[in-house]
């Protein structure tokens, strides 16, 4: 475990992804200041970090609502004075038709992963603006091309992954790493497995979480994986457009 005596906040640290990414963060004699709206599962969670022999300050909130995101901030400044990394990794999408799906709906995956994502990354500048620390987001390859069943999700997810070239162009002068994490599909329970359209494209949290991990510590700028994906991803971007769709519409 290289990241060690840090202080780090992770978002949707409930379940799934983040939940993997504090559990071995727990290892490194870190503080933990984790969030998301269960709180019992929040409280679960940070008994089993103090048992690995890290600290960890559990934080119920809705991260739609900006008040209560610095409200975790705050809690999280008061038990341990400095945040040094912040994982936003909150989020997640269910599968929709646009030629179905109502406004509301678009709009609400809009807050579930962009508004959520924002509502931490401006006060995070704020706060490491002086002294420097680590800005990561959980993106999604479904941010590069609006996929089928996902357009809400990949819009979403798009939006986060173009403010975060702007943070590294404008803020780079400030000692903040901003770091964009894709990871492809991944066994949690927010992976409808009826959405993988080859299965051996899944990997498995602690996978995930490695690869995560590596990139916060180095400060890499973009990290899509696994491997399998990345090539994927590459192929489709070099596609001319009108072969893209129709390869995306086959495999929908
Ligand atoms: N699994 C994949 O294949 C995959 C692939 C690419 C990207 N991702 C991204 O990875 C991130 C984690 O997803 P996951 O797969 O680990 O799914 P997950 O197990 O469903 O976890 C999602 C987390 O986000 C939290 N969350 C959702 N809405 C929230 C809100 N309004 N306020 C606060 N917390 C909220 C949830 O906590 P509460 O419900 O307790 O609030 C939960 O802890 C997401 O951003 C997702 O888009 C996942």
């Amino acid at each position: 475990m290289a990241i060690t005596g840090k202080t780090i906040l992770i978002t949707g640290a409930s379940s799934g992804l983040g939940h993997a990414l504090a559990l071995s963060l727990s290892h490194g004699n870190n503080n933990l200041v984790v969030t998301a709206r269960r709180e019992g599962l929040l409280q679960e969670l940070a008994k089993q970090v103090e048992a690995n022999g890290s600290r960890c300050t559990p934080v119920a909130a809705d991260a739609i609502d900006p008040h209560a995101c610095e409200a975790v901030i705050r809690a999280g400044l008061d038990a341990y004075e400095r945040i040094d990394v912040a994982i936003l990794n909150a989020g997640g999408g269910k599968p929709v038709h646009m030629a179905e799906v109502d406004a509301a709906t678009v709009l609400h995956t809009m807050r579930v992963n962009y508004d959520t994502f924002v509502n931490f990354l401006c006060p995070m500048i704020a706060h490491m603006r002086d002294m420097g620390g680590t800005i990561a987001h959980t993106g999604s390859p479904a941010g590069f091309f609006g996929l089928p069943k996902s357009g809400p999700y990949s819009a979403a997810k798009a939006a986060g992954r173009i403010l975060l070239d702007t943070c590294r162009i404008e803020v780079a002068n400030r000692k903040i790493d901003f770091v964009a994490l894709y990871p492809g599909f991944t066994e949690t329970p927010g992976l409808d497995p009826d959405d993988v359209p080859i299965k051996a494209l899944v990997i498995q949290p602690e996978r995930a979480v490695k690869e995560m991990l590596r990139a916060i510590e180095r400060g890499t700028s973009h990290r899509m994986f696994p491997k399998r994906i990345a090539w994927l991803m590459t192929l489709a971007r070099l596609m001319p457009e009108w072969l893209r769709r129709r390869v995306l519409g086959a495999a929908a």
